[in-house]
């Protein structure tokens, strides 16, 4: 019997199109993203004979100090994007304001953000990094879409997806129809389904949190993390295993695949950041990746994408993962016991 033939991700996004799930536009949008993150895959594959290692010597909006990576990977995304017809505008987490797709070229009805590679401290040291996207739909009547038009709740996604330049490049992908993941096929130059309807175990073995900010933690967190490695002798009456790669994608995709739970809380060592990850570019779309997997995704006190965005490099905690998992958690900032002060505020902006 013949094997079946590998599905592509233009075939696969070929046959959303001919059943009606996306519309030609989101399917360009997509197959150019997918395009870009190839050309990232070839850049930071290079590594030290790319001379793209290290840093590029500017800050970004964040005050963090940019990559060379970093750099390439923003203008390689803006330059594949900006001419195809399907945007009406970029937003970057390496770019302060939005970027209207400029007059020379045709407009589309799509908003892109993204952020283009993602756990860049990373790169020096040869470990997975990775871009992270999500696509919302742009107002009706706005042909220059400023800040205030990217400012939509992560509901409102109609794709997200990231890329992994880990051991393999994968590339893993929502239209809102399940969470997919395709591998890139570096001889044939393309991505090919690998896995199909992604769905994250329900419950979780294993947590990920930089557990250097321990001093920092809210007590609900403290006391949740506490109960996790007192293991089996404690209230969980269980082991649990810890893993951080401090690569955003890396780790979501360790729970996409085998279960657990992210979390990067807001805590108490900078009041003016609640908490680590971008809204726009790093947790609504992890959010959405993870909720068509099956799992969940909150801010510790309430869903993550019914967060209505207030800036657009504004920073969120994050829980995310197995569902029953990130349920306890709630349970550990609902619960009185652990001081309603810390934690049981809505997420601050
Ligand atoms: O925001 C970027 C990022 O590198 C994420 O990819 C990652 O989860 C986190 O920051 C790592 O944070 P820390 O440096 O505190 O480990």
């Amino acid at each position: 019997m013949t094997p079946p033939r590998p599905i592509s991700l233009t075939r696969f996004l070929i046959q959303e199109q001919q059943a009606g799930h996306i519309n030609a536009d989101l399917r360009l949008l997509i197959e150019v993203v997918a395009r870009a993150c190839k050309s990232i895959a070839t850049a930071v594959g290079k590594g030290a004979l790319g001379g793209v290692l290290g840093d590029a010597g500017t800050g970004n909006i964040q005050g963090e100090a940019q990559k060379k990576l970093d750099v390439l990977s923003n203008e390689i995304l803006l330059e594949a994007n900006e001419w195809g017809g399907h945007l009406a505008g970029l937003a970057s987490e390496e770019m302060e304001h939005a970027h209207p797709i400029p007059n020379a070229y045709p407009k589309g009805n799509y908003l892109l953000l993204f952020d283009p590679l993602d756990g860049s401290s990373n790169i020096d040291v040869n470990v997975a990094v990775g871009t992270i996207f999500s696509v919302l739909r742009c107002p009706d009547g706005v042909t220059e879409p400023g800040d205030a038009h990217f400012l939509q709740p992560g509901r409102a996604q109609v794709c997200a997806g990231y890329t992994i330049y880990g051991p393999s490049t994968l590339l893993v992908l929502t239209v809102g129809r399940g969470t997919h993941a395709f591998t890139l096929d570096r001889e044939q130059g393309s991505f090919i389904l690998t896995r199909e309807s992604i769905r994250i175990p329900e419950a979780a073995q294993e947590f990920a949190i930089n557990t250097s900010n321990q001093r920092h933690w809210h007590p609900c967190v403290q006391a949740y993390v506490a109960d996790l490695v007192a293991g089996a002798a404690g209230p969980r009456g269980r082991d649990f295993n810890m893993r951080w790669v401090a690569s955003m994608v890396a780790d979501v995709h360790r729970i996409l695949t085998r279960g657990g739970v992210f979390l990067y809380p807001a805590d108490r060592k900078d009041l003016s950041k609640p908490g680590r990850l971008r809204l726009m570019y790093e947790a609504n779309p992890m959010a959405f990746i993870v909720e068509q997997a099956g799992g969940a995704a909150s801010t510790g006190i309430g869903p993550l994408m019914d967060l209505v965005p207030i800036g657009l490099h504004q920073r969120v905690p994050v829980v995310l993962g197995s569902r029953d998992e990130v349920a306890v958690v709630e349970r550990y900032h609902r619960d009185p016991a652990h001081s309603p002060a810390g934690c049981a505020s809505p997420a601050p902006a």
